[in-house]
């Protein structure tokens, strides 16, 4: 069995059916999504989400109807590279798409929502002239959009509007209490909330929200939109999405789990807020699986269908059951790592991709590899996760397994001196 070889079952995919913060997510052709400090728009049913490929930093994009289950429309503009967290605008007329280049605002141009962008405007920020980093976009209700902009060496983030020309126009309002990038901004019961990280580069950082009752400032506060401790659940800002349904409105932190250079094996983390307009307070409401009904706005949450703790397990090796205090058992397996391996057996699989969870830490996410083998097949590599292993205990991974009691998923790992992985148990899912 060749550990490093990348296994995503690739039967026919079936559809998800939760958004897994932080997890591996695949489109419906099967493949990793990869549209990064992205974010969505709603036309109709249909959500569009553009972000950055992580090759080459083009502009991606993707549709839905229920934010789970995402097409790949590909690449937009066929010569544009190093464009950073791109954005759907929507001035009236043609579409639009808009985001940092060689520290510029580069506004894209085509005439239709999907493909044919080319190249309209390369601008500094208005009124200063301040070279650009970060971006984010806010619709404010149907018709006016603003644009979220960072400078670069000025530690100030300002509110433009876009001008119904595509142009990018005034500047309304800025933040200058600090170092933020990354801005997005949501608006509830009329308080604007807008969100920022600090610049940690691809480190995540405690992100913090500001209010205003106009788009026009000024921002006040600085609170934290998660604990501290959890550095935003290892995420950074990039856009935040309002599902406002038939029952109640749903408030969506969209941010990005970059890996160590923003490239290829970084994830996502989107989570539901909770906002308190007169509190002034936002806050993410984390859990490691959930969706929302489009339709009427509610958010759900799996149910626990079963519990595999790793101390009933066979254990191979080093691996040794001790005492765990995070976990649920208050004991898991140890020294897990090479040819020390921890294999469940009679796992139920659905016979289509489905979620688990598994509940591991690593002692230091640079240090090495986890992988699992899923019925003697050669090993996914999950270590790509690992650095929320060394974060939370809770690790969604979308595997395919067959139908019945029949499966073994083997855990095992490998690394330097040191590496240390503890296996808690694997969760199983009730599918809705
Ligand atoms: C921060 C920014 C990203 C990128 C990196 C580079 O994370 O938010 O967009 O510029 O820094 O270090």
């Amino acid at each position: 069995m060749k550990p490093y070889s990348l296994l995503w079952a690739t039967s026919s995919v079936l559809g998800a059916s939760w958004i897994a913060p932080g997890a591996v997510w695949t489109d419906t052709d099967g493949n990793k999504i990869d549209a990064h400090g992205g974010g969505i728009e709603k036309r109709g049913d249909t959500f569009y989400w553009v972000g950055q490929a992580a090759s080459n930093e083009t502009p991606q994009m993707y549709s839905s109807t229920d934010l789970i289950n995402w097409t790949n429309l590909g690449k937009q503009a066929s010569s544009i590279t190093g464009m950073w967290r791109p954005k759907i605008a929507k001035p009236n007329g043609s579409f639009w798409l808009f985001g940092q280049q060689d520290r510029y605002v580069l506004s894209l141009k085509s005439s239709e929502l999907v493909g044919g962008y080319s190249q309209s405007a390369k601008v500094h920020i208005p009124p200063n002239d301040y070279s650009y980093s970060d971006t984010g976009m806010f619709y404010d209700d149907s018709t006016q959009t603003y644009y979220l902009l960072t400078s670069a060496d000025h530690n100030t983030v300002q509110v433009n509007r876009i001008n119904s020309d595509g142009a990018l126009g005034d500047m309304v309002s800025s933040l200058t209490a600090g170092a933020y990038e990354a801005p997005g901004i949501v608006k509830a019961d009329g308080v604007y909330f807008l969100i920022v990280s600090g610049k940690t580069g691809w480190r995540a950082n405690p992100n913090k929200v500001f209010w205003s009752t106009s788009i026009n400032g000024p921002w006040t506060g600085g609170s934290d939109i998660a604990p501290q401790a959890e550095n935003t659940y290892g995420s950074q800002n990039t856009f935040e999405l309002t599902v406002a349904g038939s029952q109640t409105t749903t408030y969506i932190y969209m941010g990005d789990a970059w890996d160590s250079s923003g490239g290829a094996s970084s994830n996502y983390v989107w989570a539901p807020m909770k906002i308190d307009a007169s509190a002034h307070t936002v806050t993410i409401d984390y859990h490691s699986m959930w969706k929302v009904d489009v339709n009427t706005g509610v958010v759900s949450y799996p149910t626990t269908a079963k519990r595999y703790e790793a101390e009933h397990a066979v254990l191979s090796g080093r691996s040794v059951v001790r005492d765990c205090h995070d976990c649920l058992t208050k004991r898991a397996v140890h020294g897990v790592g090479d040819s020390s391996e921890v294999t469940f057996h009679n796992v139920t699989g659905t016979g289509s991709r489905q979620w688990l969870s598994f509940h591991y830490r690593v002692s230091n996410p640079e240090a090495g590899e986890a992988h699992i083998y899923v019925n003697d097949e050669p090993a996914v590599n999950i270590s790509s996760l690992n650095s929320r292993a060394g974060y939370h205990s809770s690790t969604p991974v979308e595997l395919l397994l067959k139908r019945g009691d029949v499966n073994t998923i083997t855990f095992g790992a490998t690394g330097s001196d040191g590496f240390e992985v503890a296996v808690d148990g694997i969760e199983l899912f009730e599918d809705a």
